[in-house]
C-alpha cells in the first residue's frame, strides 16, 4: 500500500445569520465531503474542517433586525447549521465556531505576529461614516456602484456581481445600508495589509505554478485581479462585534471578518487535534500536507489572494495546493435568495423528505455547478431519484439480495467456472475504483458520480443479460456463478458509493452483512479477487430508494410559488400621496366609532354586506363591500370606524347611511380600523 498522505480539507465557514440551503451543500460541503470520504477510504490521514463564521456585519444586521444580540443570533444559527451538516452526513472532523476562545486566541496571536514583524501599514485617513447611525460604513453597512463592473449594489468590501474586492471608499455613489443616508467622511486609524507587496509572490505561486492544475474559473479570476494590480487592504474595522484588535491604538476596533474567519480553519484544526491527542502543526506547516480550500466563487479573492498573503506574511504556514471553487446553483431558474425565501432550506427538506438525504446529495452532485452556474429543478430531482437511484442502483441491489435469499437462503454461493462475460465483468469492476478516484482527485465530482452509477448499470445489465431467473431450473451451476459475480458488484458498490451516498452505502453494507469488514477499502477493490466470499451470510433486503410521486414534487413547486407571490406583494409600490388638503377639508369629515349589530349578505352580489351599526345616538344601515373578507357572523359585535356624514346612497335597493373605513392588506383581504381598546359608540376620531 502507498504511504498515507496527509490532507487538510477546509470548507468555507458559513455566515451564522441564517440556516443553510441547497446552494451551500452543492457548492461547497457535498463536494468537500466526497473528497474527504474518498481520501479516508484510501487510508489517507484527513482533517476535514469547517465551522461557523460568527463575526462580521451580516450578523450585526440580523441582530438589529430581530432586536436581539449578535451572540443570540450566532448561538441560534450555529446549532441549526451544525445539525443540518450532521443530518446530511457531512463528515467534518471538526465543525467549530469563530466565537470559540481558541479561535480568538489564534486569530489574535496571528495579528500580533504580523504587527510585530512590521507586516502592516498603519494609516489614519477619512472613511465613510453615517452620522445618524453613529457608525463607520464598511463592508455590508454600505452599498454603492462597483468601480470595476458598474453593478449598483456592491458592498463596501466586495462586489457580489464580479467578485472583486475593494475598499469602501472606492464605491461610486455610496449609501448607508442602515439609514439610506449618503455617508459623510470621518477620520479613523486602521491597519492595512499591503497586498501590492505580495504581487510578485502571488504571480509566481499561482500564475506560474498553478496554471494547469487549478480550475479555469478560479485561475482566470485570480489572474485578472493580479493583472489589475493589488492595493493595501484594511484588516481592522470600527465595529464592536468581532475580535478586538490586540495592539496599542486598537481599542474599540475589531479584526476585519475576512481576516479572522480563514484563521478559523487553523483554530478548528487545533481544537480537533487537541481533542484527538494529536499535533496540529503538521496539518498546516508540513510541506507534504495537501491543503485544499473548498469554497463558492464569491470567496475566491479571499482564499487565493488575501489569506495566502496573510499566511506568507506569517511565514511558517504552507499554502493551499488547490482551491476548487464552484460556481452558483440557481433554483428553478432564479438566483437563490435568502431575503426572497427563494431557497430549499435543508431543515425543511428533511421534514418533507425524511430519510432522503442521499437523494438530495445525489441530485446536487449530478447537477453541481462545477464549471458554470447551474439550475436545480424539482423535476430533475424527481427524475434522478426515480430513473437512476430507484431504477438502476436500487433495482440492481434489490434483485441481488432477494435472489440470493430465494436461491441460497442468503448464503453467498460458490462460483463455477467463469465464462468470458463473467471475467470481463470482474475486470471492469476492478477498474472502477481507479476511474472514479481519478475524477474525484481532479475535483470532477459529477463525472465521478456518473462512473459510480455506470458500475450499477453494469450490474443491472449483467443480470438482465444473464437472466438467472430463467436458468435456475435447468442450469443451477451457472446461476451460482452469476449470483456470485453480481454479489461482487454489489459489494464493490457498497464501498464506491460511500463518498456520494453515505447513508445508502451503510444500509447496503448492512444488507450484505459487511459492517466491520474494514479490509474492504477503496484500494483493496482494485486487486482483491473476492470481495464477498462464498458461504458468507447476507441479511434481508431493505429498501434503499423509493419512488417520489408527482404530488410530492407539486408540494415543493407550490411552496416556491407561494414565495414568489409573497415577494410580488411585498414589492408592490406604496401608493403615491394624494394632493394636499387644507385642515378645513379634513375637519368636514365626521368619523366615529360604532359597533356592528347585524350583518347579512345582499343577495346576488359577491362583495356586499348589509350592516346595522350602532353609532351612539342611532343605529345606521350601511352597505359595505367586505363580503369577500368576512362572513357575517364573525363581525357581529366588532367595533369599527365609520364616516357618518357621507351623503346617503342607494346600493342594490338598500340606502347606505355611512361608510366603514377599511385597511387594504397586501394579501388583498380587507381588515377593520379598530380602537385599541373598546370605547363608547359615537366617540369621535379627530
Ligand atoms: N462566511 C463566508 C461566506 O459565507 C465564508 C468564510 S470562509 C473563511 O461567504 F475562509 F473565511 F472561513
Ligand atoms: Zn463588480
Amino acid at each position: 500500500m502507498n504511504t498515507p498522505k496527509r490532507y487538510t480539507i477546509t470548507a468555507a465557514l458559513p455566515y451564522t445569520n441564517g440556516p443553510i440551503h441547497i446552494g451551500h451543500l452543492a457548492g461547497v460541503y457535498v463536494p468537500a465531503d466526497i473528497f474527504a470520504r474518498y481520501q479516508r477510504l484510501q487510508g489517507n490521514d484527513v482533517a476535514y474542517i469547517s465551522g461557523s463564521d460568527e463575526h462580521g456585519v451580516p450578523i450585526t444586521i440580523k441582530a438589529k433586525k430581530e432586536g436581539i444580540t449578535p451572540q443570540q443570533v450566532v448561538d441560534k444559527y450555529h446549532q441549526i447549521i451544525k445539525q443540518s451538516f450532521i443530518d446530511f452526513g457531512i463528515s467534518f472532523d471538526n465543525y467549530s465556531r469563530t466565537s470559540a476562545p481558541i479561535h480568538h486566541e489564534t486569530a489574535s496571536a496571528f495579528f500580533k505576529k504580523l504587527y510585530e514583524n512590521g507586516k502592516f501599514v498603519e494609516e489614519t485617513n477619512q472613511q465613510l461614516y453615517d452620522a445618524e447611525a453613529n457608525q463607520f460604513l464598511a463592508d455590508r453597512f454600505v452599498i454603492g456602484t462597483c468601480p470595476k463592473c458598474g453593478f449598483e449594489e456592491s458592498y463596501g468590501d466586495q462586489c457580489e456581481n464580479c467578485g472583486t474586492s475593494h475598499n469602501a471608499t472606492d464605491l461610486i455613489n455610496p449609501k448607508s445600508a442602515i439609514t439610506g443616508n449618503t455617508p459623510t467622511m470621518k477620520e479613523t486609524t486602521h491597519w492595512f495589509l499591503p497586498l501590492n507587496d505580495y504581487e510578485a509572490f502571488l504571480k509566481e505561486w499561482i500564475l506560474v505554478g498553478h496554471k494547469n492544475d487549478w480550475k479555469p474559473n478560479v485561475y482566470g479570476q485570480v489572474k485578472s485581479w493580479i493583472d489589475d494590480g493589488l492595493r493595501p487592504r484594511a484588516v481592522t474595522r470600527d465595529l464592536d462585534w468581532g475580535i478586538p484588535v490586540p495592539v496599542k491604538g486598537g481599542e474599540g476596533k475589531v479584526l476585519y471578518v475576512w481576516f479572522d474567519a480563514p484563521i478559523g480553519y487553523i483554530s478548528a484544526t487545533k481544537e480537533w487535534a487537541k481533542a484527538q491527542g494529536k499535533d496540529w502543526e503538521p496539518y498546516w506547516k508540513d510541506e507534504s500536507t495537501e491543503l485544499l480550500h473548498f469554497i463558492g466563487k464569491d470567496n475566491i479573492v479571499f482564499h487565493c489572494i488575501i489569506f495566502p498573503s496573510m499566511l506568507k506574511a506569517e511565514g511558517s504556514y504552507i499554502l493551499p495546493q488547490n482551491v476548487p471553487a464552484n460556481e452558483f446553483l440557481n433554483l428553478e431558474g432564479n438566483k437563490i435568495s435568502t431575503s426572497k425565501n427563494w431557497a430549499v432550506w435543508l431543515h425543511e427538506y428533511l421534514e418533507d423528505f425524511p430519510g432522503k438525504q442521499d437523494v438530495l446529495r445525489y441530485a446536487l452532485t449530478a447537477n453541481a455547478p462545477e464549471t458554470k452556474d447551474n439550475d436545480f429543478t424539482w423535476k430533475d430531482f424527481q427524475a434522478r431519484n426515480n430513473n437512476e437511484l430507484v431504477a438502476i442502483f436500487g433495482n440492481f441491489i434489490n434483485r441481488v439480495v432477494v435472489l440470493t435469499h430465494k436461491y441460497y437462503d442468503g448464503i453467498v454461493p460458490e462460483p463455477g467456472t467463469f465464462n468470458e462475460v463473467d471475467e470481463d465483468t470482474l475486470i471492469l469492476l476492478k477498474r472502477y475504483p481507479k476511474i472514479i478516484g481519478k475524477s474525484i482527485e481532479r475535483f470532477r465530482f459529477r463525472e465521478a458520480l456518473t462512473e459510480m452509477m455506470n458500475l450499477a448499470r453494469l450490474g443491472n445489465k449483467y443480470l438482465a443479460d444473464e437472466e438467472p431467473w430463467k436458468k435456475i431450473k435447468e442450469d443451477p451451476d451457472r446461476v451460482r456463478t452469476i449470483m456470485f459475480v453480481a454479489l461482487q458488484i454489489a459489494t464493490g458498490l457498497s464501498v464506491l458509493s460511500e463518498p456520494f451516498l453515505p447513508f445508502s452505502a451503510s444500509k447496503l453494507k448492512g444488507m450484505l452483512n459487511l459492517n466491520g469488514h474494514d479490509e474492504l477499502n477503496w484500494n483493496a477493490l482494485k486487486t482483491a479477487e473476492t470481495l464477498i466470499a462464498p458461504n458468507h451470510r447476507i441479511n434481508e433486503a431493505c429498501l434503499l430508494f423509493a419512488k417520489i410521486e408527482d404530488s410530492e414534487i407539486q408540494i415543493q413547486l407550490d411552496k416556491l410559488q407561494a414565495s414568489k407571490k409573497a415577494n410580488e406583494l411585498a414589492n408592490q409600490k406604496i401608493a403615491p400621496q394624494k394632493e394636499i388638503i387644507a385642515f378645513d377639508d379634513f375637519s368636514k369629515l365626521d368619523i366615529r366609532i360604532g359597533t356592528i349589530l347585524e350583518a347579512s349578505k345582499i343577495a346576488k352580489t359577491k362583495k356586499l354586506l348589509k350592516l346595522r351599526v350602532d353609532i351612539g345616538e342611532e343605529v345606521r344601515t350601511i352597505v359595505s363591500g367586505i363580503a369577500e373578507s368576512f362572513s357575517p357572523p364573525e363581525i357581529i359585535g366588532k367595533q369599527v370606524t365609520v364616516l357618518i356624514n357621507l351623503a346617503p346612497r342607494t346600493i342594490k335597493g338598500v340606502e347606505s347611511q355611512g361608510m366603514i373605513l377599511m385597511v387594504d392588506t397586501p394579501e388583498g383581504k380587507l381588515t377593520f380600523v379598530e380602537p385599541e381598546r373598546p370605547v363608547d359608540n359615537g366617540q369621535k376620531i379627530s
